[in-house]
């Protein structure tokens, strides 16, 4: 018998309706659209701004829509591992309110927080459900309502951050399609560059840690830069070693979306032309655990049965990896 792999069958994506942009920005805090442009690659960011809205409500939409691209019932799912650092609470997880919200009454689910890193753990966690033969339909969802934790007087931070997510069902393949590879690392060490200081069992919330700011997003921005560079580069340059591959055998670089500079170091060390690179940064901004899915939905009219794509990204933890997924369909 064929060996069961874990083949993408369907992705859904979503991002809010509202844009905050560079000139809105600039009316916000001491910035300007040409430095933003020029330093990140971001022009637009999406805003969940509806009271009363959380990550769920960003995650449910794209899995409804995977649902309804494979005609499938949401009962049929097993599982739903959602990647967040912005859930809707500390508890339950972010996971379950999905379910509930689409309906799986007959998946268990879990949240997974690997910060930017996290679509790439999530996929190899369910795709290793799927492999084992234990599970016949996995959905996994990257979502993060970032502005929810971004201080909108910080000027090095608030710039890149947007919301959205995005979501695929995997399910077994014979035909050797699917995840075929992935390489994960993590570096504790990592977390006194980008981390969120308060609301944790550390620091928990109090008057002082709200009036000192720590309930938003702390980033070293270079020193995160020159580890994400280097990080996501070599990661996916193994990757393709590791599996006897050059540029030339993939069609599709998708790269968690941070910074144009580090984008286009990773695709030259991968010796890719920009034509074979997912780039919407543009628009999106920094959508932490929905980059990665939130590419593989916009680009998924092109996508070709067969074709190989590596899936590579850098994030707090600090979190890298790659993944080597042949597409099904
Ligand atoms: O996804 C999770 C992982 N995160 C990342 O991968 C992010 C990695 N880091 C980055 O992408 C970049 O470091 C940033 C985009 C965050 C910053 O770009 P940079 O080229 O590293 O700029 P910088 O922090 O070195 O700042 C350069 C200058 C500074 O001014 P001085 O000290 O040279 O006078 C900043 O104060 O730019 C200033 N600056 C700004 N100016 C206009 C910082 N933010 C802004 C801003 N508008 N928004």
């Amino acid at each position: 018998m064929n060996k069961i792999t874990a083949a993408i069958t369907a992705v859904g994506g979503y991002a809010p309706e509202n844009k905050l942009t560079n000139f809105d920005l600039e009316k916000m805090v001491d910035t300007n659209d040409e430095w933003i442009r020029t330093r990140t690659g971001i022009s637009e960011r999406r805003i969940l701004n509806e009271p009363g809205m959380a990550t769920s409500d960003l995650g449910a939409p794209a899995v409804k829509e995977l649902l309804r691209k494979r005609n499938m019932d949401a009962k049929e799912i097993d599982c739903i591992i959602c990647a967040t650092v912005t859930a809707d609470m500390a508890f339950p997880a972010t996971a379950n309110i999905i379910s509930d919200k689409v309906g799986a009454t007959n998946a268990w689910s879990f949240d997974l927080n690997a910060a930017c890193s996290g679509f790439l753990f999530a996929l190899t966690t369910g795709a290793s459900f799927i492999e084992s033969g234990r599970y016949k339909k996995v959905v996994v969802v990257g979502a993060d309502k970032m502005s929810a934790i971004v201080d909108y007087t910080d000027r090095n931070n608030c710039i890149l951050f947007g919301d959205a997510a995005g979501a695929v069902l995997l399910e077994p393949s014979t035909e050797g399609n699917g995840i075929l590879d992935s390489l994960l690392k993590t570096d504790g060490s990592g977390k006194n560059f980008l981390h969120m200081k308060a609301g944790g069992s550390l620091r928990p919330a109090s008057v002082e840690t709200v009036m000192a700011k720590e309930h938003y997003i702390y980033q070293e921005g270079q020193s995160v830069f020159k580890f994400a560079v280097k990080g996501m580069a070599d990661i996916s340059a193994e990757l393709l070693e590791r599996n006897g591959l050059t540029g030339d055998d993939i069609s599709w670089l998708v790269p968690h979306q941070a910074n144009l500079r580090i984008i286009d170091a990773t695709a030259n060390r991968m010796g890719l032309p920009k034509e074979k690179v997912m780039i919407n940064i543009g628009k999106y901004g920094n959508t932490t655990a929905a980059t990665i899915p939130l590419c593989l939905w916009e680009w998924e009219s092109q996508l070709k049965k067969g074709e190989n794509i590596v899936l590579a990204a850098f994030g707090g933890g600090f979190t890298w990896g790659a993944t080597l997924v042949k597409w099904a369909y």
